[in-house]
């Protein structure tokens, strides 16, 4: 029986980038509590890299290790992938948390989102972004414009409950100084992290983390990586540009970026065919890290699907005998 194109099962191109972040994880999980960001990220971008080559899709890097002049690898406008089909924009973060992972703390983890050419955002140089989102329940009931109550309590009537049992993430900056005593005059919970704002994101979609909202200014690479897992988990994030001074505001202006301007979701993935995978580096709520045993390691990963909004978490045994015969790089 001949099945209609439109009908046929197509690719879960999240099921072949799982490869990319495992083997990020896996390099970089050698370094963990090694003191040495660097170092962690560099193996963590080789290694992903090698894989990303593999992929059959024709990848440009939106969100990436920076300009080329600044990155070797990975830099935002090289060309990942095979070459082959679909046109894809292409978000990394080979670690995010890297200090975390320096330091042998929690919550590093290995992330990649892939989408249709051309629907990303392009933060360009500008890093940090004002940030708040949520899960399912309440998307659609939030205004980074509004105060931080009106907020609260608009996440509390959409998830049922009251606001002193909301659970608000914000990172754990002195910028945040205000932010967090708002929290605390409206009543609802607080939890400050180190680092780690993507998986953070993720975690107002996934009800048994019980956090609800995310709030704060972090970065913008990391505000598009969340906007595509939330987009594909039918969360919702807006974000607005953060400039740090008034060189910067000016710099963003004369390049055409508006500082006032809300980032919806549409602005920041404007699509629903998105694709996004994380494998945890070192131990963390959303994931397990790298476990290392005499010839395997261990890995998790979470896989999501924007389409059908399948999320698949994936346990994985890697054998270093067979890896390092085949393998480019050795891990
Ligand atoms: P890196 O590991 O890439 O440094 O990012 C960690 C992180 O905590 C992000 O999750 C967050 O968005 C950003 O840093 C916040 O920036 P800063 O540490 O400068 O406040």
């Amino acid at each position: 029986m001949d099945i209609p194109e439109k009908n046929k099962p197509t690719r879960n191109l999240a099921l072949e980038l799982v490869r990319v972040t495992e083997a990020g994880a896996l390099g970089a999980g050698r370094f963990m509590g090694r003191g040495n960001k660097e170092e962690a990220d560099a193996a963590a971008v080789d290694a992903m890299r090698l894989i990303l080559k593999t992929v059959d899709m024709d990848g440009v890097i939106v969100i990436g290790e920076g300009e080329k002049d600044e990155a070797p690898m990975l830099y935002n406008g090289e060309r990942v992938g095979n070459g082959g089909y679909p046109d894809v924009d292409v978000a990394v973060d080979p670690v995010d948390g890297t200090r975390p992972l320096a330091y042998g703390q929690l919550n590093a983890i290995a992330t990649v989102a892939v989408a249709p050419r051309g629907t990303m955002f392009d933060p360009g140089p500008f890093v940090y972004m004002h940030k708040i989102a949520v899960g399912p329940a309440a998307k659609g009931k939030i205004d980074i414009n509004a105060s931080v109550v009106d907020n609260l309590n608009a996440v509390a009537k959409a998830r049922g409950k009251q606001i002193s049992d909301v659970t608000a993430v914000v990172l754990d900056r002195p910028r945040h100084k205000k932010l967090i005593e708002e929290i605390r005059s409206a009543g609802a919970r607080l939890r400050q992290i180190p680092d780690g704002d993507v998986a953070a994101a993720l975690m107002t979609c996934l009800p048994d983390t019980g956090i609800d909202i995310l709030i704060g200014i972090g970065g913008t690479p990391e505000g598009v990586l969340a906007a595509c897992a939330l987009q594909a988990m039918g969360g919702e994030i807006q974000g607005r540009l953060y400039a740090r001074d008034s060189q910067e505001l000016a710099l963003g202006q004369q390049a055409g970026y508006d500082f006032d301007k809300v980032l919806t979701m549409p602005d920041l993935v404007a699509s629903e065919d998105v694709f996004f995978v994380a494998t945890g580096i070192t131990d963390g709520e959303l994931l397990k890290g790298v476990k290392y045993f005499s010839n395997t390691a261990r890995t998790e990963s979470i896989v999501i699907r924007g389409l059908t909004g399948t999320v698949r978490w994936i346990t994985a045994t890697h054998r270093w005998d067979k890896l390092n015969k085949i393998s480019a790089i050795q891990y």
